[in-house]
């Protein structure tokens, strides 16, 4: 049985992967930034699922620590993480990219791109370290309109250094 870890699967489309791995038999972590979100979503998907089959873990991907207990969260419970999806992420309006509130800019980069790369961090060092394992990416309109080419260059530098590639996924 694989064990998916997704981040930001509170709602949207974190959330419908976390049903989707559940129908197939999967466990699953489900994670968001506040206990109250994540524990209605995991109270959600229990009672059309298996409870035992469902972790929830509140971790704001622009913390590294947060992102760590993560993890080793579900490879407590789970014994294993098999799948890390980095979905957690925030799409501006479509707005002038200098009208955007700097407030804005910080949630934006730090849940889209430090989320990302602590994620892949984490992710590809424990995956590495237990020999198994596949890491997913997700791009969106946040990174394209607020964060361009520079993160699309980091995107590219992790994809080719995904567990996958290196004969792990
Ligand atoms: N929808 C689209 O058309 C589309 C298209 C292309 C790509 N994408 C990408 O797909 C991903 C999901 O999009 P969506 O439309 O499903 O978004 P959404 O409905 O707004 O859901 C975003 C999820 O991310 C979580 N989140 C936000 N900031 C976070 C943070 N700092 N730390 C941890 N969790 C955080 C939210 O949980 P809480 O609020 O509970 O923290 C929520 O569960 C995003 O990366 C987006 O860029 C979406």
């Amino acid at each position: 049985m694989k064990t998916i870890v997704i981040t930001g699967s509170t709602r949207g489309i974190g959330y419908g992967l976390a049903e989707a791995f559940l129908v197939r038999g999967c466990n699953v972590v489900v994670s968001g930034r506040t206990h109250e979100a994540v524990d209605q979503a995991v109270t959600t998907l229990a009672i059309q699922h298996t409870s035992e089959r469902v972790l929830g873990k509140s971790c704001d991907v622009s913390d590294f620590n947060q992102v760590q207990a993560l993890w080793d969260a579900a490879k407590d419970f789970f014994g294993q993480v098999d799948i890390w999806v980095n979905n957690a992420g925030l799409s501006s309006t479509l707005m002038d990219f200098w009208t955007l509130e700097t407030e804005r800019i910080d949630s934006v980069v730090g849940a889209n791109l430090l989320g990302t790369m602590y994620g892949s961090k984490v992710a590809i060092t424990g995956m590495l370290d237990q020999g198994f394992g596949a890491l997913y990416n997700y791009g969106g309109r946040g990174q394209y309109w607020t964060c361009a080419s520079w993160h699309d260059a980091l995107r590219e530098h992790q994809t080719r250094w995904t567990p996958s590639d290196r004969g792990f996924g």
